[in-house]
């Protein structure tokens, strides 16, 4: 029986990636951020997953606008780091894992979820930073990685309800797929912010802290967000935080909250980090 290990919900902001490509992890104005990670590295390295599906959000990296699948799924043997613009990152080639993706592709579109197949693609901070959050700085991903790629980028993307029921359908797809894998589930991007207009740097630890409760509580009042909301309450990039549903969807209705850790700046963004398991 594939086993769901449990759900990581991060945020993937660009410099956290930076700051451990190059050995700042530990310097005053990131040690506070990188403590709270501690924990989820240990995490992973406890529940050691086979597979992790990493839920992002390609920054213009991967497509431009000439292309813009609302969900896609990865279904590649690999995939390289993205150059964004000074070069890819230097961290390891993302190891795919095409059986279970396309067993993910099948099942999904035939419950009525309409995934675009991506057969080569480059991976942009989105995934690789999570990993390097979760994972540290290791020679290998410990884990093969099945990366699906939300629109949160053009206007409109997927409600949070419609995120919330593709991770439920995520999971039923894990439970028909007869394999001893051991899967966990990352939800990425977020939390508060805006990089760019009037509004650039805003910060709601509030609403941030309480979608959080919510998440391991409640998600259901999550689905209920509208995108409007996301955009005034959280920045216009805080709508990157329905990308969490999807995650949340494939875990039971109640979870234990093995871990939480929330942080202000990383860059101009809200951090958050959360690991939540089946009770
Ligand atoms: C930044 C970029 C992101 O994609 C994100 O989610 C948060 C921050 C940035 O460029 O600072
Ligand atoms: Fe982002």
């Amino acid at each position: 029986m594939t086993t769901i290990v449990g759900g990581l919900g991060t945020s993937h902001v660009p410099a956290i990636g930076a700051a451990v490509d190059h050995d700042k992890t530990t310097e005053a104005y990131w040690k506070p951020l990188f403590d709270g990670y501690e924990k989820a590295r240990e995490w992973m390295k406890d529940v050691k997953p086979d597979v992790a599906i990493i839920v992002y959000n390609d920054h213009a990296s991967a497509f431009s606008l000439e292309l813009i699948p609302t969900f896609l799924l990865g279904v590649a043997d690999e995939f390289p780091p993205a150059d964004e613009g000074y070069g890819p990152r230097d961290v390891p080639v993302v190891k795919g894992h095409p059986e279970l993706a396309w067993h993910l592709a099948e099942s999904l579109i035939l419950d009525e979820f309409d995934m675009a197949i991506g057969n080569k693609m480059p991976v942009d901070h989105g995934l690789t930073v999570p990993l390097s959050i979760a994972c540290g700085k290791p020679d290998a991903w410990p884990c093969r990685v099945i990366p699906l790629c939300v629109n949160v980028i053009q206007y409109p993307p997927p409600t949070g309800l419609r995120c919330y029921k593709l991770g439920k359908a995520i999971r039923k797809a894990l439970e028909n797929f007869d394999s001893d894998l051991r899967v966990a589930i990352f939800g990425t991007g977020g939390m508060s912010h805006q990089l760019q207009g009037e509004r650039a740097g805003v910060i709601n630890a509030e609403f941030d802290n309480k979608f959080l409760d919510q998440l391991s509580g409640d998600p259901k009042a999550l689905t209920e967000i509208s995108h409007q909301e996301y955009m005034m309450e959280a920045g216009s990039e805080g709508i990157e935080m329905v990308m969490w549903l999807i995650m949340r969807g494939a875990l039971d209705d109640k979870v234990k909250e093995v871990h939480r850790h929330y942080h202000v700046p990383a860059s101009n963004t809200a951090a958050g980090l959360i690991i939540l398991e089946n009770d």
